[in-house]
């Protein structure tokens, strides 16, 4: 039985060692972009959703790019997009993407290392987007007041914000931290060992802030075991909409089933402008 990894308990992550489980909650599961492809390779229905919602945009900023999964289809149809993002190992592996894009390609996509609650760009684009839940690294109210304020500074005045959450199920918070959520095992990608993997889920009802400790154990050398942190600020959708309003922005429409387009209901595209 592999050991249980520490999972700092809620007392302690929520008051002593807040900045250091939002830093790694925010940076960890995007230090290995190959990883990362392999988990979402069959997330398929936002980039529809995206283009869709897009469609006419020819300006586009987008908070949280990653390495391009979204971005990369707009810029192929013709968008110029500006990527945002805080992990410089997405960005590297957006960048090696971008080498084999052809140059009119390449030539519309500018990449930004920052952080997407600080980062001035100084000019304002068409449609500003959050996409795959990067709105739930947005751990607190002022961590949202900081980050509407920069989509408000970069959007034009008829500019919409568009952006999608996963919904929190209450099966799904209500899971017992102590057990692993088993997958049989995989292939790391950047090594190519086999690992046995498992997820243990630890939601604080307090800060709303769901962490999730992805494990992994070389099945050659369990000593050698690592985790990963992955810390979602859970947000109900009439909370968003309070946010929304409560920061100068009006809801236009609300989207269901962002992640495969199947039910029950589990993720929500917004749609939303600057009121005026
Ligand atoms: C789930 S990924 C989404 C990546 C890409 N848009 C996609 O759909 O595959 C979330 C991204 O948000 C970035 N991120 C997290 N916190 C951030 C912050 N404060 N500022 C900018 N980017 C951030 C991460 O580095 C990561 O690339």
């Amino acid at each position: 039985m592999p050991r249980v990894p520490p999972i700092p308990s809620r007392t302690e992550a929520a008051v002593h060692d807040s900045n250091s489980w939002k830093a790694q909650g925010s940076l960890s599961h995007y230090t290995e972009p190959s990883y990362y492809d392999k988990c979402y390779a069959n997330r398929h229905h936002d980039i529809a959703f995206y283009e869709t919602q897009t469609a006419s945009a020819q300006t586009i900023l987008e908070y949280g790019c990653g390495n391009g999964r979204i971005a990369l289809p707009l810029a192929r149809r013709g968008a110029h997009v500006t990527g945002v993002d805080l992990s410089i190992p997405m960005l590297e592996s957006f960048r090696e993407r971008l080498g084999r894009e052809p140059k009119p390609v390449r030539d519309r996509i500018t990449l930004v290392h920052g952080d997407m609650r600080k980062k001035r760009l100084k000019r304002r684009f068409e449609v500003v987007l959050c996409t795959f839940n990067t709105f739930l690294h947005l751990y607190d109210r002022g961590d949202v007041e900081q980050f509407l304020a920069c989509v408000r500074n970069h959007l034009e005045p008829e500019g919409k914000f568009i952006m999608d959450t996963s919904l929190p199920l209450i099966e799904e918070l209500a899971r017992n931290p102590g057990r692993p959520y088993r997958v049989p095992r995989l292939k790391y990608p950047p090594t190519g060992q086999v690992v046995r993997y498992a997820e243990y889920f630890d939601y604080d009802p307090m800060s709303q802030v769901m962490r999730v400790t992805m494990r992994f154990e070389p099945f050659d050398d369990p000593k050698a075991a690592w985790s990963v942190l992955l810390a979602h600020r859970q947000f109900h959708p009439q909370e968003i909409e309070a946010l929304f309003h409560y920061n100068g922005f009006q809801v236009l429409s609300v989207h269901p089933n962002l992640d495969d387009g199947t039910t029950p209901l589990d993720s929500l595209g917004w749609v939303a402008r600057v009121r005026r």
